[in-house]
């Protein structure tokens, strides 16, 4: 299999390449990958069209560096092997325009196996206004709209069935739904959403690419910002706070953590491999695998 050789070789922690090759060798093969776009027909999740019930579409673009590769083919398996009855979701790898050629070659090699990579016109840069090209760029570059648009941080895990349904039942338009901050406030109206992961309904995406507001005003932090352009072009009537189900890592920040939860949408802060572990145990990720003579678990 030409794609689990070419991973291997680009790994290089071993304990990385531990729990990759458990997790891709094994679960890999009978699993679809619902929402990564094949090469030929991107924008699909498969060749097949969009499941019965589909009620709204999603993007998300995780915001991460081209380095990032341990982190990023993991997120891919751990957002592919989540199954979605109810939406059309997309996850993407979002980067500022790559100029060294290994990053040049290796970022070809993923899109051609995954094509799950965006990549902007902008300087990589945590607050100079990377957030403002990947959402003011979206519009031209998609080839197709879709109702929410999603920006995530490369440390979160999102359990997208429990983003689906808490999605849902909001509106499709005029929407601004995340972690409202400051940590301990409950009012979406006031405040901004943290960076880890909000959603904008696509009108506001449109906003953002033709308004002189946010154009005018993108050095700062970025999550910061995005609230502040919606309050002064008025937007954003419909704001939604993901509390309690957004958190933080227990014990990382402050009143923005707190336990991990069963209705968990979204945990934040997972920066070391323990963290992460614990929080896939947690919520029983591995446990679906069936019995085989193949491995022994
Ligand atoms: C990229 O951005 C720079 C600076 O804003 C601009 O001059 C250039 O034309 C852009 N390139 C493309 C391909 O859009
Ligand atoms: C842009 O922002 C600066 C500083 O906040 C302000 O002085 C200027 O009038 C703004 N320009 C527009 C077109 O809004
Ligand atoms: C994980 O599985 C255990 C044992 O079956 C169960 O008690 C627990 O509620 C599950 N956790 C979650 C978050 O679903
Ligand atoms: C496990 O086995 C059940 C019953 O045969 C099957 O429906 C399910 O898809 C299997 N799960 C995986 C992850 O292969």
């Amino acid at each position: 299999m030409k794609h689990r050789s070419i991973f291997l070789v680009l790994l290089n922690s071993s304990v990385v390449l531990a729990i990759f090759v458990i997790f891709f060798v094994l679960l890999n093969a009978p699993i679809k990958f619902p929402f990564m776009a094949s090469p030929e027909n991107s924008f699909k999740f498969d060749k097949a069209p969009a499941p019965r019930g589909t009620q709204f579409s999603l993007l998300i673009g995780v915001l991460t560096r081209p380095n990032n590769f341990d982190r990023r083919h993991f997120l891919r398996l751990v957002y592919s092997i989540q199954f979605l009855p109810v939406a059309e979701v997309e996850v993407k790898f979002v980067f500022c325009s790559v100029t060294n050629r290994e990053q040049k070659i290796l970022l070809a090699l993923e899109i051609l196996r995954f094509n799950d990579i965006i990549i902007l016109n902008c300087t990589e840069n945590m607050n100079s206004g990377k957030t403002y090209t990947y959402f003011s760029s979206l519009p031209v570059i998609l080839p197709r709209r879709f109702d929410y648009i999603m920006k995530a941080d490369d440390d979160v895990y999102i359990r997208l069935p429990r983003l689906v349904s808490s999605l849902q039942p909001l509106p499709r338009q005029d929407l601004y739904y995340g972690f409202v901050l400051p940590c301990a406030s409950m009012n979406p109206h006031e405040g901004y959403m943290s960076g880890m992961g909000f959603v904008l309904s696509w009108d506001l995406v449109e906003w953002i690419a033709s308004s002189e507001i946010p154009k005018n005003d993108t050095f700062g932090p970025e999550d910061k910002l995005v609230g502040r352009w919606l309050n002064t072009g008025n937007k954003a009537r419909n704001r939604f706070t993901g509390k309690p189900a957004m958190y933080d890592y227990p014990g990382t920040n402050g009143r923005c953590s707190h336990d991990l939860v069963p209705d968990t949408v979204a945990v934040h802060r997972l920066k070391r491999w323990d963290q992460w572990l614990h929080v896939l145990e947690f919520f029983n990720v591995t446990k679906e695998l069936n019995h085989s003579k193949l491995y022994n678990l």
